[in-house]
């Protein structure tokens, strides 16, 4: 899918080459990114590393672009990885040893930590110390190091699925939100500008308005429509060549793509309207569970076409307009 906002394997060349080094280039986020300025020039003052900070929201809005900007901020180094990669306490044992006074360790999807080495994360923590276990059985013994003092900013998509005893050793946490569309305008022509290709003030409104809000996604099309627009042997990136662009890759103005649509169509014609279950959508439509709450969901529910209700999910009056289809009274009684 062209507009997921997860990061696929030809995105990370083009993430690295369009991320914001400092916060001046990093538009949006204006809440987040006061709170860390404050943390920053606080712990600056001080001559001390900040607290532990956790990152979290939907994919593709910026959370590993900021770490790597607090490191920098901070003038220290920033070692990456991710819950899923942290396979045995050793691992993290290594990861932790290794770092110097004043470091970053950057967790991305740290609620996919496994819980054992959580634990070995919380004295590390909150103490800056390492428990190893030495030997096995009756003999065994418990071996304190000191470490560096680090802070450790973990990023997550799902803040629920974190444990609370992990969560709570966390002195700060920053939500991320959806960005305004002039955020994304802002980002398309930045992106345009490193990419040196020319894009008209409607040409990135386009884009923006296809974006789903999201950085990762904004710089996504605008890569193709470039494509698209070198295709086509023009020079200057405009409203009428995304709007071609777009239909060739069966994206709407809104940014939602046929999977989209069909979610949207299945539970208005299958389940008339809903409420229905995220497990029956996902059987309905042959797709993963995760992928509807990871991929497709979070947007649709941002512009306001799903919502959640005790018992499921129910298409809203916008979606049924959006997809031309009648809609009555009774069925906006669902949503109560
Ligand atoms: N505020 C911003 N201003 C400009 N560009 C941004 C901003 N936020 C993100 N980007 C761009 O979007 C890309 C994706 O951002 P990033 O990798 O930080 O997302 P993420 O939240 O870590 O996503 P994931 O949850 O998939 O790890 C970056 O390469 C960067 O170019
Ligand atoms: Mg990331």
């Amino acid at each position: 899918m062209i507009t997921s906002s997860i990061e696929q394997s030809d995105d990370t060349k083009l993430d690295i080459t369009l991320r914001p080094q400092t916060f001046e280039e990093y538009f949006g986020q204006k809440k987040t990114k006061k709170n860390l300025r404050i943390l920053i020039d606080a712990a600056k003052k001080r001559g001390e590393p900040i607290e532990h900070v956790l990152l979290y929201g939907p994919a593709g809005l910026g959370k590993t672009t900021l770490a790597h900007i607090i490191a920098n901020e901070m003038n220290a180094s920033i070692r990456a990885t991710s819950g899923p990669a942290i396979e045995k306490v050793g691992d993290l044992g290594s990861i932790l040893t290794n770092l110097g006074e004043g470091d970053i360790l950057f967790i991305d999807e740290i609620h996919r930590l496994n819980k054992l080495i959580e634990e070995v994360l919380y004295p590390a923590m909150e103490d800056f110390k390492l428990d190893i276990i030495i030997g096995k059985g009756p003999s065994a013994k418990t071996l304190q190091l000191d470490l560096p003092r680090f802070t450790l900013i973990g990023a997550t998509t799902r803040l629920g699925s974190i444990s609370s005893p992990l969560r709570n050793r966390f002195g700060v946490v920053n939500r991320l939100d959806f960005y305004e569309n002039e955020e994304i305008e802002n980002i398309v022509r930045r992106s345009a500008n490193i990419l040196s290709v020319p894009i008209d003030s409607a040409g990135a409104k386009s884009v923006s308005r296809s974006s789903r809000r999201t950085p990762r996604v904004a710089n996504r099309l605008l890569k193709r429509v470039r494509d698209y627009t070198q295709v086509q042997d023009q020079n200057t990136i405009t409203e009428d060549l995304c709007r071609a662009a777009f239909e060739n890759l069966e994206i709407d103005e809104l940014g939602l793509e046929p999977t989209d649509r069909y979610i949207l169509e299945t539970i208005i014609n299958k389940f008339n309207g809903g409420p229905v279950g995220l497990s029956t959508i996902a059987a309905a439509t042959s797709e993963e569970t995760e992928t509807i709450e990871d991929v497709y969901e979070p947007y649709l529910l941002q512009i306001g076409f799903l919502a959640r209700t005790p018992r499921g999910r129910v298409a809203t009056e916008a979606a049924y307009r959006h997809l031309g289809l009648a809609y009555n009274k009774e069925q906006g009684n669902k949503l109560f």
